[in-house]
């Protein structure tokens, strides 16, 4: 399933990202606080269950969560803006890494990096890329998530090109995508259009 967070907050925030004059600093602002904004939607049905506590004016029971723990786990690089923005509402949520490159012969992602919470089995998992392209690196990471035992895993990211979608639905049914926009599609070098060009570079500011 694909959620398209249409929240008018969310889609103005993502029009200033895809501005190229906006610089540096302001990009990653509103990449951090765009991601807190997808979190929200892609946490709604987290479990909670009635604690019992008392208020300064009476005792009564009232909602907290309950259920599996969570991971926040990033595709290196620019996922990295995402984990370190959710992780603020999540605190207790444990963060994981995973790198890949495009081998340039086979063009398939190759992992040169993975470190992921020991007990990713019992987390519900929420992974993060900014930029739902081809959807390669995104399938790889999902595949290795589930070779480390991770059954309940959303993929957050912060534009999507259907082409990527496609792949990840054909690949990794089970995984529900939590998107700010769908845009139209990915040019001749992989960048999704319109776009908001390279997300690594304009969050890092290495262009
Ligand atoms: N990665 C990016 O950073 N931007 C794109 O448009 C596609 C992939």
């Amino acid at each position: 399933m694909v959620t398209v967070v249409t929240h008018p907050l969310v889609q103005h925030k993502l029009s200033l990202m895809r501005d190229e004059r906006t610089g540096v600093k302001e990009f990653r602002e509103l990449a951090a606080e765009v991601s807190l904004l997808l979190a929200y939607e892609a946490m709604r049905d987290l479990e909670t269950e009635p604690h019992t506590l008392n208020t300064p004016l009476v005792s009564g029971e009232f909602p907290m969560l309950t259920g599996k723990k969570l991971a926040l786990v990033a595709i290196l690089r620019a996922g990295l803006i995402m984990t370190d923005s959710i992780v603020q509402l999540v605190p207790a949520a444990k963060v994981g890494h995973i790198g890949l490159y495009r081998d340039p012969q086979s063009l398939q992602p190759v992992a040169y990096y993975n470190k992921l919470p020991a007990d990713i089995a019992e987390r519900r998992v929420f992974l993060t890329d900014p930029m739902l392209a081809t959807g390669g690196s995104a399938s790889a990471a999902i595949a290795s998530l589930k070779t480390a035992g991770a059954t309940s895993i959303k993929l957050m990211s912060i534009l999507a090109a259907p082409e990527g979608i496609a792949v990840i639905e054909r690949d990794h049914p089970d995984v529900d995508i939590v998107v700010a926009a769908v845009d139209t599609q990915l040019n001749d070098h992989g960048y999704i259009v319109p776009g908001l060009g390279d997300a690594g570079d304009r969050i890092y500011g290495t262009k």
